[in-house]
């Protein structure tokens, strides 16, 4: 019986908790992160076990998130937590060539790469994280974690509540990771870095890369003009001044996400058109 087989029984006959592993440590700080923690159920959330069972104290601060596998984890879920105000969101799975369905974390490190650049260009960098930890290593769960919640800690609380912008900004990364064509996009990459695009031709990563950080960014400008066109008409200069971009580049958006039927012409406003999306429902 390997060491994974022996905790997962342990785990199957109750005999360790998650809930009991969470060991009080004394605070360094008077500021407690609340942080998140989306763990595998095979692999990490055993991990997270065995540090139960074994008495290896880690701190207090993390929520746990049992999912079946790390590929299961949706990027707009990561958003919605840290929209909410959660002050970091870690993601634990299986070591690559150890997940119990094959590829799902070799899936997931693609989506949760992406996921961070979406998040620096909304301006919350530094605030999710992702790790493998397996089934024996509980020693290694409450190391990745207390680095993560000393990190999450030395940067402060969420700025996200007090700041309407971040909020929007957020907003906005979930409509550009709810987007269909970039779903598939970012669900091909693993595929598209390992036999090629369509045309066959092969794909280096650090040129992959280069290509996504300008598609990620461009969706994401795009992403804004929707959130910020949803309830009331506005100019391109008016966008400009809400995304931080100049508004030559707001107006090449605006074009592209008329001709996909995103956004319209709404009136004007002295000489200036407005624009509106369109087809969005008001939440
Ligand atoms: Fe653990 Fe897939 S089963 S990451």
């Amino acid at each position: 019986m390997t060491e994974e087989d022996k905790v997962m029984e342990k785990v199957d006959q109750g005999e360790g908790a998650v809930g009991e592993a969470v060991e009080e440590v004394a605070p360094q700080d008077d500021f407690q992160p609340s942080i998140v923690g989306i763990l595998c159920n095979w692999c990490s959330y055993a991990g997270a076990d065995l540090a139960g069972i074994s008495r290896i104290q880690y701190q207090p601060n993390i929520r746990v998130v049992r999912v079946m596998c790390s590929g299961r984890v949706d990027p707009q879920l990561v958003l919605y937590t840290l929209l909410d105000g959660t002050d970091g969101v870690i993601a634990l799975g299986c070591h690559p060539g150890d997940c119990h369905y094959q590829s799902g974390n070799l899936e997931a490190r693609e989506k949760f790469e992406s996921l961070l650049m979406v998040l620096r260009n909304a301006g919350l960098d530094g605030r999710f994280k992702y790790e493998w930890v397996s089934a024996s290593e509980g020693q290694l769960f409450a190391e990745v974690v207390g680095e993560f919640t000393d990190h999450i800690r030395s940067m402060g609380p969420s700025p996200v509540a007090d700041s309407a912008n971040l909020q929007f900004k957020l907003r906005a990364a979930q409509r550009e990771m709810g987007d269909f064509r970039l779903r598939w996009l970012v669900g091909r990459q693993r595929q598209i870095l390992e036999e090629g695009d369509a045309y066959g031709q092969e794909r280096p990563r650090d040129e992959w890369e280069a290509v996504m950080e300008k598609v990620l960014r461009d969706e994401f400008i795009r992403a804004q003009i929707i959130e910020a066109t949803i309830e009331e008409p506005a100019s391109v200069e008016d966008m400009a001044e809400v995304i931080g971009v100049d508004s030559v580049e707001v107006f090449r958006h605006v074009q592209r996400l008329r001709y996909r039927g995103k956004v319209m012409m709404a009136g004007h406003r002295d000489q200036s058109p407005l624009y509106k999306a369109t087809g969005v429902e008001v939440e």
